[in-house]
């Protein structure tokens, strides 16, 4: 069994052990989660695997489960995760072994039940809600969605994503799915590139 895969199986399971309390859903925070609180998050049951072994759990994710053939040609349903409460063991794996080529959960017909989103007590570890993808998935996604404006409660207009926790740099929001950026005052796209 890999390094990886066992740190974030205990990581998970220690979490799991807490109360439900009185956390909050993340997805319905207008300000950044705290590093170190916990809340609840929507979960999915993946598999996380590397060249020596592989291992289901659950795994942090954010906004609904999606394709994105209509402008990137990624025919695969999939979630984002939401990295800010993914176990460092994982963390480190995607962001150092894999380059942030892989930053969603692919929906995975081999991977036992259930199938569901499961909301779960997880701790914040990070404050990094950032966009790992590539840029030239949102340069394709801005001149189709030129004339979009971000949804009430912030929320992105592209797959629904929830932004209402995601940091406002200079007045600007960048959705962590594929990276389209919304002018919070006007709700309008912005560009990357652009002058806020
Ligand atoms: S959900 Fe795709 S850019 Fe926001």
């Amino acid at each position: 069994m890999t390094q990886y895969a066992d740190a974030l199986a205990e990581g998970l399971a220690a979490e799991e052990a807490a109360t439900l309390g009185d956390c909050t859903f993340v997805g319905d925070l207008e300000v950044s989660p705290v590093v170190g609180e916990r809340y609840l998050v929507d979960c999915v049951w993946g598999r996380v695997c590397d060249c020596a072994s592989q291992r289901e759990t659950w795994l942090p994710v954010t906004g609904p489960r999606h394709e994105d053939s209509e402008v990137i040609k990624f025919k695969w349903w999939h979630q984002h995760y939401d990295l800010r409460f993914l176990q460092p063991a994982l963390y480190d794996h995607l962001v150092v072994r894999t380059s942030h080529a892989l930053y969603a959960v692919l929906v995975d017909e081999s991977v036992p039940a259930p199938r569901e989103t499961s909301r779960r007590v997880l701790r914040c570890l990070r404050s990094q809600l950032d966009f790992p993808g590539d840029a030239s998935f949102a340069q394709a996604l801005e001149r189709a969605y030129a004339g979009a404006c971000l949804r009430p409660c912030r929320v992105c207009p592209h797959r629904g994503l929830p932004l209402g926790s995601a940091p406002v740099v200079g007045g600007v929001v960048e959705c962590p799915g594929h990276g389209l950026r919304w002018d919070v005052a006007t709700g309008r796209l912005s560009p990357r590139g652009a002058t806020p």
